[in-house]
């Protein structure tokens, strides 16, 4: 097991890689029943394995992180007589951890909460950090606090049981963070795709601690993301948009983003032709698109309702090389002649 300490503003987190949903116990505060929040999948495969506490499941997919469920679960959490001493436990991927890390953040106006992060997306990313929150309408996280879970365990083992197509998103944002910060988590991804794809131990192993050691230290620089967190949101401003439009797995949207960065990138003269072909193949091989078939028009739409939006500007992350990110404030007119000349 590794552990990795996250420092952020008002308080630390402990990220621990490689511990076992077994364990889960050891790390709840002493005395306390957790009230758990899972989704049906999680409790129907390790239900059995959750540590002593009250249950609440929830629905599955993009769909059900709402403030409706927001709200079903504040009013389940106060009919279960739970109080400011409690403590939430979330078991799940992204969504479970995002709708719970908001819901324990904002109930009594805060109350402790950890996360079993089962996914290869969530135990990379979506669990790492702090962020948390849900979507309202047609915009993505638009609602959210920064808030640091006491733990988050990533249960290794339980990604055997992931469907396919979810170890793809996960390694979609592993590829992220080698993109952006890390040539050598990179050439490791390339060389080893076979191995992860299978979820070989060890390579996931190295996969998902490098990956939250970069997660680590960009939200211990910059936990409100003013500067250097920017840099996480590489793929994304194109991804979010595809993600809305295409109901696709947040992983697979971000691909196609982060392959139309790359292809934006170039556009600018920081990367050339070889450097696109690399990371178009590292997708491939990761069974993961780099394009989209979306009428530019509805992407364009879409795209421009990022809650990162800054009047008529936004933050785009480009590759000034392969595993080096550069962030650079450029208008919506830019995007969308970029987007509709080469993605039309
Ligand atoms: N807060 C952040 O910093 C952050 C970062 C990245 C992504 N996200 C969010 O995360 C969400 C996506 O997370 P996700 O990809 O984990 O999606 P998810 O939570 O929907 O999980 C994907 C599917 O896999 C199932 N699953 C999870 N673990 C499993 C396991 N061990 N065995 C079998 N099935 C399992 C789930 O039930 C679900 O059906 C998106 O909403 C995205 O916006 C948040």
């Amino acid at each position: 097991m590794k552990s990795f300490t996250v420092n952020g503003l008002q308080k630390s987190s402990r990220i621990l890689v490689g511990e076992s949903l077994a364990n889960a116990g050891a790390y709840l505060p002493e005395g306390i029943e957790p009230v758990i929040i899972t989704d049906k999948n999680i409790q129907r495969l390790y239900g059995d394995a959750f540590p002593e506490g009250r249950v609440i499941t929830i629905g599955t997919g993009e769909k059900i992180k709402t403030l409706a469920t927001v709200e079903t679960l504040l009013r389940e959490l106060i009919s279960l007589g739970c109080d400011r001493s409690g403590f939430v436990l979330g078991i799940g991927g992204g969504i479970v951890c995002d709708i719970v890390g908001f819901v324990a953040s904002i109930f009594m106006r805060g109350i402790r909460f950890g996360f079993v992060s089962t996914s290869l997306l969530s135990q990379v990313d979506a669990s790492v950090g702090g962020k948390n929150g849900v979507n309202l309408d047609a915009y993505k996280n638009m609602v959210g606090v920064f808030s640091q879970p006491d733990f988050v365990i990533c249960d290794i083992d339980m990604l055997q049981t992931l469907p396919e197509a979810e170890i793809s998103n996960g390694l979609a944002e592993i590829a992220k963070h080698g993109l952006i910060k890390d040539l050598s988590l990179l050439e490791f991804l390339e060389a080893n795709t076979r191995k992860a794809l299978a979820l070989d131990t060890e390579t996931i192993f190295r996969l998902v601690a490098d990956s939250v050691a970069i997660k680590a230290a960009v939200v211990a620089a910059d936990e409100r993301e003013a500067g250097e967190r920017r840099k996480l949101n590489f793929g994304h401003t194109i991804g979010h948009a595809i993600e809305k439009l295409e109901q696709a797995g947040h992983g697979r949207a971000v691909a196609a983003g982060m392959a139309a960065a790359v292809r934006f990138s170039e556009h600018k003269g920081y990367l050339d032709r070889k450097d696109v072909a690399r990371v178009n193949t590292l997708l491939g091989n990761l069974n993961l698109p780099v394009q989209t078939d979306l009428p530019v028009p509805e992407l364009i739409a879409a795209a421009s309702r990022d809650k990162k939006k800054q009047g008529a500007n936004l933050y785009f992350v480009f590759l000034e090389a392969i595993g080096q990110a550069r962030v650079e404030k450029i208008t919506y007119t830019e995007l969308n002649t970029f987007m509709q000349t080469t993605m039309a």
